[in-house]
């Protein structure tokens, strides 16, 4: 375990905003957990992995602790199927690479998002078509108040869009420990998304493997989401409104051009439209801005501190509520609101 006092978080979250923490500790197994488990009962505390989906608003007056837990390994199932396990604190490409690598399929419309594998059931993340949830048998987390290790298995995480149940009524309660997916040398291509057929197509690529997606969801991804080492940005700031038929049948109505999308009983309107008919695309205020190719992500061009950045998403929120009588939800978890 390593321990830092009055340390710079600039290079522990990826929209590169200066903040302090009092302390910062890294870990890297569970017994480094339970040796600080008994200070969380009374000190201030946070768990970071990637840093790719926080905004530190202001300096974080507690401690701070990062996850470097690592470790996979993969045993059959059957002949087709392998029960794959990861430590949380791997990073979440270099494990759908790993898991690729070894003929292991089913994560690769997954490829390249930014964060650890312990940030992906907390927030059941997905991509062109695909969710965390998909592949996810259960997650092996730690009570904080106890100590003791559970398992939890798909039904009681409670996934949902960008939900589990870690993000709700056990917030703070668990720290994830590690995962257990089922992957398949013969899972299906899942390749209806519309962007990613485009990239195929334009690659003469009529008979896809589940490496053509990977790749191509890189080149996707490249190509529209920043690389927050150049243009500090959490990716997504905003959640897509998923709302209920009638009332986004009123949108529609008003807005006949607005690309929406069935979620079971309700309808998803992508935020990213809804920001950039309100003008916000590539839109700049100082040091932060929309980005130019993808208004849902909000970047740091250098310098912007969290209030700032916090204030520009602030400005978007009520321009779309204007616009669209609606409230767009924040992805990104604000630290020091
Ligand atoms: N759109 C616009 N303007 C924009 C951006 C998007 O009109 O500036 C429209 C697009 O034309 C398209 C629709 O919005 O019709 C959807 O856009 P896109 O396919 O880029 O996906 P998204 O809904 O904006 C979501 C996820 C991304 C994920 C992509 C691909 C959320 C909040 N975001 O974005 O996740 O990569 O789908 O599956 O659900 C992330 O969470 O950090 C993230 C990048």
């Amino acid at each position: 375990m390593n321990t830092f006092k009055n340390i710079s978080l600039k290079s522990f979250n990826t929209f590169g905003v200066e903040a302090r923490a009092a302390e910062l500790i890294e870990i890297f197994s569970l017994d480094d957990l339970k040796q600080i488990l008994p200070r969380l009962v009374f000190e201030k505390y946070m768990f970071l992995g990637g840093g790719s989906n926080v905004l530190f608003i202001k300096d974080f007056d507690g401690l701070v602790i990062v996850n470097r837990m690592k470790g996979l390994c993969a045993d059959p199932i059957s002949e087709n199927d392998i029960h794959v396990t990861a430590l949380s604190g791997e990073n979440w490409h270099d494990f759908v690479l790993w898991t690729l690598d070894r003929g292991f399929y089913g994560l690769e419309n997954m490829s390249l998002i930014p964060g650890t594998v312990g940030a992906a059931p907390m927030q059941n993340i997905g991509a062109y078509g695909v969710e965390f949830k998909d592949y996810c048998l259960t997650v092996d987390a730690i009570e904080l108040a106890t100590g003791e290790i559970k398992s939890f298995d798909h039904a009681t995480c409670q996934f949902g869009y960008r939900e589990s149940v870690f993000k709700r009524v056990l917030k703070d309660k668990y720290f994830i420990y590690q995962i257990h997916l089922k992957l398949s040398r013969n899972s299906p291509i899942q390749a209806s998304y519309g962007n990613i057929q485009d990239v195929l197509k334009l690659k003469g690529i009529s008979n896809p493997s589940h490496l053509d997606i990977s790749n191509a969801v890189i080149e996707i991804r490249s190509s529209k989401l920043p690389n927050p080492l150049d243009l500090g940005n959490a990716g997504s700031f905003f959640k897509n409104p998923v709302l209920e038929r009638e009332k986004a049948e009123i949108l529609l109505t008003a807005f006949p051009t607005a690309p929406n999308f069935s979620d079971g009983d309700m309808i998803k309107i992508p935020a990213g439209w809804l920001i950039e008919q309100c003008g916000f695309k590539g839109y700049r205020e100082g040091n932060v801005g929309s980005h130019k190719d993808q208004a849902l992500v909000i970047v740091n061009y250098g310098g912007a501190s969290g209030q700032e950045i916090y204030t520009y998403s602030e400005k978007i929120i009520s321009e779309v509520a204007k616009k669209f009588n609606l409230v767009l939800e924040r992805e990104v978890n604000m630290i020091g609101f």
